[in-house]
């Protein structure tokens, strides 16, 4: 009785410990990813930015880089499930505070995705004005959020 109540307790012990290994292996999938998801986001942001500088902005060109940029705004939110923070022991720049201050952090997310929108209404009429203040609400919904809940890099 007493060896079959130690082996039971080696098998709970052993099944917390596989259970952790996978979800610290889940973490870092949905970080990396997350990351991946970022990415998109500066470089969507990069075309946009590069052709509203230029003396004749391509806007075929902020076009795409608004696609890319809608592409990856309405995945934002969905990647922070609780334990992706920097307790999964992978390099994140997302601070604590994002699962702190939850209605926060979405509401940012949500910011994101509308000022997406806008851009890419922005850029469907071809007007550069139009495109620039769009852009610039966009960059504004980056920086707030960032200014918050990211590490500075
Ligand atoms: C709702 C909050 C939020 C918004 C809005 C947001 N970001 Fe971020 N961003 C983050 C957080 C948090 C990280 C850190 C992610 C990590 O390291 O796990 C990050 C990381 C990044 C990175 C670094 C990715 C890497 O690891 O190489 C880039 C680039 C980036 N964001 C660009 C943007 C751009 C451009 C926008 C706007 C179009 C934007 N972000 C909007 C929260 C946000």
């Amino acid at each position: 009785m007493k060896q079959h109540h130690g082996m039971m307790a080696a098998l709970a012990i052993g099944a917390l410990a596989f259970g952790g290994a996978a979800l610290a292996a889940s973490a870092s999938t949905t970080i990396q990813a997350r990351q991946a998801n970022f990415k998109q986001l500066g470089k969507g942001m990069k075309a946009v930015m590069t052709e509203l500088k230029a003396d004749a902005p391509n806007v075929d060109a902020i076009k795409a880089g608004a696609a890319l940029i809608d592409g990856a705004a309405p995945k934002v939110a969905g990647f922070f499930p609780k334990g992706t923070g920097p307790e999964a022991g992978v390099k994140t720049e997302a601070l604590p505070v994002i699962w702190q201050k939850g209605p926060e952090f979405k509401a940012a997310a949500e910011k994101l995705v509308n000022a997406s929108k806008g851009l890419n209404a922005a850029a469907a009429t071809g007007d550069v004005a139009r495109i620039k203040a769009a852009a610039g609400a966009l960059g504004g919904a980056c920086k707030g959020c960032h200014d918050t809940f990211k590490a500075k890099d």
